[in-house]
């Protein structure tokens, strides 16, 4: 991995249905992933307003791509599915020390 190549953009929606249903618990999560990962610097990591889609939440937008029903147990196989295209796949193999990685695919993704 280069020094300050960019690996993408994470958008965690923190509407009001949003927070309330998990992404309170999500955002802290995937900051820590990222850290774990040693892609704090890479991934740009940042909040949002409502945007809309609340029945399908809670939403998080990673790549441009809308994850719907984005649960704090299941955030690590989504960050997994993402940035392991991203190179350096050492960097981003499931965490044996986290206890999230069998919780299923209960998540969905609108391309
Ligand atoms: S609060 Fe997230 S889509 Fe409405």
């Amino acid at each position: 991995m280069k020094p300050n190549q960019s690996f993408g953009s994470i958008v965690v929606c923190m509407g009001s249905s949003c927070y309330a249903r998990g992404n309170i618990y999500t955002v802290e999560h995937i900051q820590s992933w990222l850290a774990r990962h040693g892609l704090s610097a890479s991934v740009e990591l940042s909040g949002s307003l409502c945007g809309g889609r609340c029945k399908e939440g809670p939403v998080i937008i990673i790549n441009g791509k809308v994850y719907t029903n984005v649960m704090p147990e299941t955030i690590e196989d989504i960050l997994v599915h993402e940035f392991e295209k991203a190179g350096d796949p050492e960097l981003v193999q499931p965490d044996s020390t986290c206890s999230n990685t069998s919780a299923g695919d209960s998540w969905r993704v609108d391309p």
